[in-house]
């Protein structure tokens, strides 16, 4: 997730989940040849193998360029992103816009699949409108070279209204032979074996915001303490200052502590204190003074 999974917090849900597959943040293909920071993003420490990276853009020359430089850097795969909604992302052909444009959208695939040897696989939604082409598309991509598909349960038209729907999903893994990873709205492990069905596998979004748990079991998971959180929040702080300086560490971080400092009475002060943390060590006191 852009701005939320860069390699610190990657680095803590590895910790707590030796078993999940990593996505990076989508990174796009024109960021990574002009500048040395976006490729930055993109780097790993060998601990959250398995690791796949993702990227976007629109053009099939640029991928196969980009996608050789990550040939001999050992990531397990490389995800292409054809369903981003962002306006940005759509009027620049890139993202959600390719579920409208399968020919483009083929010729990226087979591009990165003639350039390089490691798997390639998409992130799509259900469709542009409706999951009608839902089944036309994916075939076209898997003959083009996909090797695994992950499919958020809504159109590019839905945005993020409506509950995810994932009927189309399990249609799709029954007419095609690729692994189908379903994704939408799941909460947590429980609701998402309930969704899984024949799925290949399952993506957690936004529930994993401040939440390296949220794969865990509910019963391991009711065990985790609010020192436990503490503790995990502040090696994620201190992960994020290994490669970011302390301005901005405090500014980026604040978008994970709400999700780690919740459930409980003073909550929303706590989250104040954290949030308006002038340095590190004044981070990690505050941090320690609410367990
Ligand atoms: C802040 C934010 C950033 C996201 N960034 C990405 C991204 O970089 N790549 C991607 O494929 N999807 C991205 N998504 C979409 C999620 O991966 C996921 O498909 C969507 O949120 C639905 O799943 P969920 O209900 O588990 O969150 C992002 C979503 C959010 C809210």
């Amino acid at each position: 997730m852009d701005g939320i999974t860069d390699m610190a917090y990657r680095r803590i849900v590895r910790k707590l989940n030796p078993e999940v597959v990593l996505f990076s943040e989508f990174t796009s293909i024109n960021g990574i040849e002009h500048s040395e920071l976006v490729r930055s993003r993109l780097d790993f420490h060998k601990e959250e193998l398995p690791y796949i990276v993702q990227l976007f853009g629109n053009e099939p020359d640029l991928f196969a360029k980009t996608v050789q430089q990550f040939q001999d850097s050992g990531i397990s795969g490389i995800d292409i992103n054809m369903g981003c909604p962002a306006k940005k992302i759509v009027k620049s052909n890139s993202g959600g816009s390719l579920m409208k444009d399968i020919d483009l959208a083929c010729k990226i695939v087979d591009a990165c699949c003639r350039a390089n040897k490691i798997p390639i696989s998409i992130k799509t939604r259900l469709g542009w409108d409706s999951p009608d082409q839902l089944i036309t598309f994916v075939k076209a991509l898997i003959a083009a070279g996909v090797s695994m598909v992950t499919i958020h349960g809504r159109t590019y038209k839905q945005g993020f209204k409506g509950r995810a729907n994932w009927e189309p999903i399990y249609d799709l893994k029954k007419a095609i032979s690729v692994p189908v990873i379903g994704n939408g709205d799941l909460k947590g492990t429980e609701d998402a074996l309930e969704k899984l069905k024949d799925l290949d596998g399952y993506m957690i979004g936004r529930a994993a915001l401040g939440n390296p748990w949220v794969f865990w079991s509910q019963s391991k998971r009711d065990q985790v303490t609010l020192q436990d959180k503490i503790d995990i929040m502040v090696q994620h702080f201190q992960l994020l200052r290994e490669y970011k300086n302390e301005k901005r560490s405090l500014i980026e971080f604040r978008k994970h502590i709400s999700g780690y400092i919740t459930g409980f009475q003073d909550a929303k002060s706590c989250r104040s204190l954290l949030m308006h943390s002038t340095c590190e060590k004044d981070f990690v006191q505050n941090a320690m003074s609410i367990a």
